[in-house]
């Protein structure tokens, strides 16, 4: 079937996200934290960082937090943390960015795909059970676009087994899951401060958070070359630190955080009232008990790639997180899975399409990518 020209008045571009609104609105005290650390000199390992991880790890109501250099960064020492080595199986979903898997290759390990759900896009916990073996050593949670996976079931699981329960919650800080927010819902959590992210860097940052002091004093030991005390190793270690600048700018947007948030939740519940009725498209959901943070809004239509043409055509950015399920990447040829292993992510991942979404988006810009995919579903 051919696209129909759209009839939208085609004028300013919409990208499906962009960070200017933001910056306009807080570059003086973004410029005042950079200058504050400037001054002082203190550019690693210092009082900006330490303060980051006690506030960030106060806003997922845990006990600890420890700054790293990138979301990656924060997944890979977390498994290590958790004594994943080499010839470990780590159970992922299959639909996630593909830094969750190359975390545990990094490591030697060996990711173990699981299905996700078609409605929530997460984890399903029944193909969880299905593909668990006695050789796994822990479970990845990825809280995909925004949205908590289903923690209950999953910490059950972990828990016959006695194997930890890791969120990758680097698209859903501030998120909760009944009353809880993400990064308090397991064992341990990686945080990503990529650009792009509901808290973004001016640059590469991460963290991980978590309750337990072992683990936390691990962590502190192993993003420093194994260093337990100055100048001495008890394990090899990494340089993944979260730098002094950074984390004064992840400190001024915490403070911003909830009200971007809301501003996203306000932006998708627009869209959801505009795009409720129209044929062929889902748009995403939110389940009960559930508090969703839209990193991403994503719908989905069986024509999208027809429907992502339409809406360049119309100068509307919008971005397909993830078009090629973990298990069929390039990567992971040698693991031999095939197309119809995992149906549900092998279908999901033809349909959607995440739209413009960021707290700054204005009213117009929303109705008229909502009129766009409305008059693309008519056609
Ligand atoms: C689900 C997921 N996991 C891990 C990462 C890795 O984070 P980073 O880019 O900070 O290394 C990202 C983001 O890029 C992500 O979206």
């Amino acid at each position: 079937m051919t696209s129909p020209v759209p009839s939208i008045a085609a004028t300013e571009s919409i990208s499906q996200f962009e960070l200017s609104g933001q910056y306009a609105a807080i570059g003086a005290e973004v410029r005042a934290a950079v200058e504050r650390v400037l001054a002082s000199q203190q550019l690693v390992l210092g009082q900006e960082g330490a303060a980051l991880e006690k506030e960030l790890s106060a806003f997922c109501s845990v006990a600890h937090g420890i700054g790293v250099a990138s979301g990656t960064d924060a997944l890979i020492l977390a498994l290590r943390a958790c004594s994943i080595y080499a010839g470990d199986e780590v159970l992922i979903p299959t639909l996630t960015f593909v830094a969750t898997g190359s975390a545990v290759s990094a490591l030697g390990a060996k990711p173990v795909f699981a299905d996700v759900d078609r409605v929530t896009l997460n984890l399903d916990v029944a193909d969880v059970r299905r593909r668990i073996t006695a050789k796994t050593k822990a479970i990845i949670a990825v809280h995909l676009h925004g949205l908590a996976a289903d923690m209950d079931p999953l910490r059950e699981i972990a828990a016959e087994r006695r194997i930890p329960l890791i969120e990758d919650n680097a698209q859903a800080i501030g998120a909760s899951y009944k009353g809880r927010r993400t990064g308090s819902l397991g064992d341990i959590a990686s945080i990503s401060f990529y650009p792009t992210k509901n808290l973004g860097a001016a640059g590469d940052g991460g963290m991980i958070v978590t309750n337990s002091a072992d683990l936390d004093a691990r962590l502190r030991t192993l993003r420093n070359h194994g260093q337990a005390s100055r100048y001495i190793s008890t394990e090899p270690g990494w340089n993944s630190r979260l730098d002094e600048i950074q984390a004064a700018i992840l400190r001024v947007k915490l403070r911003h955080l909830v009200e971007w948030q809301k501003a996203r939740q306000v932006n998708a519940a627009k869209y959801g009232k505009l795009l409720a009725n129209v044929p062929g498209i889902s748009t995403p959901i939110t389940p009960a008990g559930y508090e969703h943070v839209f990193h991403q809004y994503t719908i989905r239509c069986n024509r999208r790639d027809a429907l992502q043409k339409f809406l360049a055509d119309g100068k509307i950015g919008s971005t397909i997180y993830y078009p090629v399920p973990l298990h069929l990447q390039p990567l992971y040829a040698s693991l031999g899975h095939k197309p119809g292993d995992f149906p549900n992510a092998e279908h999901v991942a033809g349909e959607i399409l995440s739209l413009p979404m960021y707290p700054e988006l204005t009213e117009e810009k929303i109705s008229r990518v909502a009129a766009a995919v409305a008059e693309f579903a008519q056609s």
